[in-house]
């Protein structure tokens, strides 16, 4: 079957599209025919960085499809059934964090394949308001997006979130579920066309991501800022957040070390908070989210498989709105 697979080991920044063995599914795995797979910004870091104890891999997180093989004590009337990938691998409970975040495409096998075998732990039914290209694209920025904002930043209705980067994948998402429950939204770009959109979907206000922000919005403004782009906006959320308020990272896009003013912490008692991905049961959460609330994902393109290379190099250098879909087969 063909697959895009990263050799760490061969210290080439560049993954092969090539054939690889046919696999079946062991014990509590099901064998899976791709639909549409989605790309993340984690791929990039994934052939950028060098993870030689990953040795080789397919990439890829985020999938949807058939069932078309179960194993031996699997009930063989899941062939057939429609599914999404959840690509958490380990990690049940939001307050059981694991050790190591073991995460599908990386160091397993991932979802920029033909077909996948995964544990039957880590699929759940596609719900039918998604179509095919929207499953597809759902489950990492989806899942990161509902923790951190719910979870880890317990938003509120009436309080105000700054999303700057609002044009990626978690960023789209985190606008409309914070939109949903009632939250203010401030979104950032540098960009005007994205702001336009960030706009259209519901944004009350947006700045750009290079100016002064404490010119266009009053100091204690913001309670909730969620971070993923790091040491070039990190300095200015100290001109806008609230006494008490919470930075919630989850990424490091411009670097990853920033400055910290000490004072701006302990004085207004800010709280730094970390997070990543979600558990298996904030993705359940998530999924009856966006089911009663009818969301989304916004899908900017879809590539077909073997023209993988142009849609990485789309994902590091160009501007979109929402996530990159791989249309695997139909
Ligand atoms: N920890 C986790 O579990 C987790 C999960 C998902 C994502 N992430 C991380 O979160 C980040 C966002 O990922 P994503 O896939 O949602 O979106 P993304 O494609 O990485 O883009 C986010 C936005 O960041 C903005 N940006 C990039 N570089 C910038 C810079 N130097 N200055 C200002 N703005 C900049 C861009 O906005 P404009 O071009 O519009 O200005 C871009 O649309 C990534 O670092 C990713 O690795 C982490």
């Amino acid at each position: 079957m063909k697959a895009v697979v990263y050799d760490a080991s061969n210290g080439k920044n560049t993954p092969n599209y090539q054939d690889i063995p046919d696999i079946h599914p062991k014990q509590n795995e099901v064998k899976i025919k791709l639909k549409v797979a989605g790309l993340n910004r984690r791929d990039l870091f994934l052939i950028g960085g060098s993870h030689k104890e990953y040795k080789s891999f397919v990439l890829g997180s985020d999938g949807a499809g058939i069932i078309t093989e179960v194993g031996k004590n699997l009930d063989e009337k899941l062939i057939n059934q429609k599914v999404i990938i959840n690509p958490t691998l380990n990690w049940e409970k939001p307050n059981e964090i694991p050790m190591v975040l073991n995460i599908v495409g990386g160091p397993t096998n991932g979802t920029l394949a033909e077909y996948i075998v995964i544990s039957y732990k880590n699929i759940v039914k596609k719900p039918d308001f998604l179509n095919w290209n929207e499953a597809g694209t759902l489950s990492l920025s989806a899942m990161t997006a509902y923790r951190a904002l719910f979870t880890r930043g317990n938003l509120q209705s009436g309080q105000t979130v700054l999303i700057p980067g609002i044009g990626g994948g978690v960023g789209t998402f985190a606008l409309r579920f914070a939109k949903a429950i009632g939250a203010k939204v401030i979104a950032t770009s540098r960009n005007k066309k994205t702001l336009e959109k960030a706009l259209s979907l519901g944004a009350d206000k947006v700045l750009n991501s290079n100016d002064y922000w404490s010119k266009e919005i009053k100091l204690n403004t913001v309670d909730i800022i969620l971070d993923s782009i790091g040491p070039a906006t990190f300095a200015k959320y100290f001109d806008i957040i609230k006494p008490n308020g919470k930075i919630i990272s989850f990424g490091a896009t411009s670097g990853g070390c920033i400055d910290l003013p000490l004072r701006n912490i302990f004085f207004p008692q800010i709280s730094l908070v970390g997070t990543s991905m979600a558990s298996t049961q904030e993705f359940n959460q998530m999924l009856d989210f966006i089911e009663r609330y009818n969301i989304k994902p916004i899908v900017d393109k879809i590539y077909n498989l073997d023209n993988i290379y142009e849609a990485l190099e789309d994902l590091r250098s160009g501007i979109r709105f929402g996530k990159i879909g791989i249309s695997i087969s139909n």
